[in-house]
């Protein structure tokens, strides 16, 4: 279980103390701040840019999961880079040549991730899959917080398991979307050992319990 990064996801967050909001995660024990960044064009909802990455990078000292909503990370890489993010995590159903901003990434020392969409089949990654540090498998369809996790999406998860190992590959599989005890635990069965979760830490009576359930569940 210690082998499994928690990441509550920012989105959740108060946005009117969001250094005082990731010292309460980072004291609650997340390994990881998820920032998701939304463009109002890729999905349906605007969050938040470099701007706001930077703020957090400057307060706080956490590894910085960045996840790029946006039909055109590589016009914006740069600026992601620059703010302070650890890792990138672009979709491969967004509009650029998905190998080159995945070599990119890894250049300039961050962690490369790709994510896919629910409708998006496992195929789409493969060709991608010696690229990547993470694969992160969209458990809703992105946009917003708070929405039920889709259980149909767990033979994908171990798909990219077997994949995995089949390749002799090490990348973090992630799950974003609906994550709490409950549904982090069948994703854990699935080959999952990356947790996204907003809703269910943020929003949790006692954050460090939540996280501590969704590591041990
Ligand atoms: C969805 C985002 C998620 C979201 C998760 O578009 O990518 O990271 O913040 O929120 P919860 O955990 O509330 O489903
Ligand atoms: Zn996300």
């Amino acid at each position: 279980f210690q082998d499994r990064v928690i990441a509550p996801s920012l989105l959740a967050a108060d946005f009117s103390k969001l250094g005082e909001e990731t010292s309460r995660a980072i004291n609650a024990g997340a390994d990881w701040m998820h920032m998701d960044v939304m463009d109002g064009h890729f999905v349906d909802n605007i969050s938040f840019g470099p701007a706001i990455i930077q703020t957090v990078h400057e307060t706080n000292d956490i590894f910085l999961d960045v996840h790029l909503m946006i039909s055109r990370p590589d016009h914006y890489l740069t600026r992601f880079i620059a703010a302070g993010s650890d890792s990138i995590t672009v979709h491969v159903e967004a509009d650029h040549d998905v190998a080159e901003t995945l070599i990119r990434i890894r250049e300039a020392g961050c962690q490369a991730g790709l994510a896919l969409n629910p409708a998006t089949p496992i195929e789409a990654v493969i060709p991608y899959l010696d690229k990547i540090d993470l694969l992160l498998c969209m458990t809703v369809v992105p946009g917003f917080g708070g929405q039920a996790f889709m259980a149909e999406m767990l033979p994908k998860i171990k798909a990219a398991a077997e994949l995995r190992a089949e390749k002799g590959l090490s990348y973090h599989i992630e799950v974003d979307g609906g994550i709490d005890a409950t549904t982090a635990a069948q994703c854990a069965v699935a080959g999952a050992n990356a947790f996204v979760a907003g809703s269910s830490t943020f929003k949790a009576p006692d954050m460090a319990a939540a996280i501590a359930s969704i590591r041990h569940a």
